[in-house]
């Protein structure tokens, strides 16, 4: 099973010049699906984990299946004045100007050890974000994983220090 193969290239989107990678098929694939947690379990060698945070929106695919593969709770980290319990939040540079994500104050135990998935590790800007939110709650990073990494825009500089993992690299 190459995972690859269920990722397709869609040019010009969502603007002239860039080349999307478009994960509908993989999670049209119940077997490729599979093989791609099958790959991320494994990485993470037995090591325990209590929470999986998932990055909306396309981070909830994979982080809700890895939650439940792990048998552990999911954690939602989302866009702005989406979670309706109290919230946390961190900002991050975006090309132009600054987003900012939100994680509920409750989510995570001073202690709880955190696997934090996302689908795509571009700059890296929304991934630091996330490992900022869980570290202000007291969780403690186990791995930031990825169903791909565009090594081009060496998002991994911002996550030194963090164990960092991709399926597929670019
Ligand atoms: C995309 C992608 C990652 C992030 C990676 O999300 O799903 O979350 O960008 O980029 P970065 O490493 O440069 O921060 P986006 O914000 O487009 O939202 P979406 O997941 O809701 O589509
Ligand atoms: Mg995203």
């Amino acid at each position: 099973m190459n995972i690859e193969n269920y990722i397709r290239d869609i040019q010009d989107f969502p603007k002239k010049g860039i080349a999307f990678k478009d994960i509908t098929p993989l999670l049209n694939s119940p077997e490729a699906t599979n093989a791609c947690l099958d790959l991320l379990v494994s990485q993470l060698e037995n090591q325990k984990i209590d929470k999986v945070v998932g990055v909306e929106s396309r981070g909830f695919f994979f982080g809700i299946l890895l939650a439940q593969r792990l048998n552990v709770g999911f954690i939602p980290v989302r866009k702005p004045n989406k979670l309706p319990f109290e919230t946390i939040s961190a900002s991050y540079e975006l090309e132009y100007g600054t987003d900012t994500l939100e994680i509920h104050i409750d989510a995570i135990q001073p202690g709880d050890k955190v696997l934090i998935h996302d689908d795509v590790l571009a700059t890296g800007g929304t991934a630091k974000a996330v490992c900022e939110l869980v570290e202000q709650l007291g969780g403690e990073i186990v791995q930031v994983n990825f169903l791909m990494e565009l090594t081009f825009l060496n998002g991994k500089e911002k996550l030194s220090g963090k164990s960092v993992f991709s399926a597929l690299v670019y």
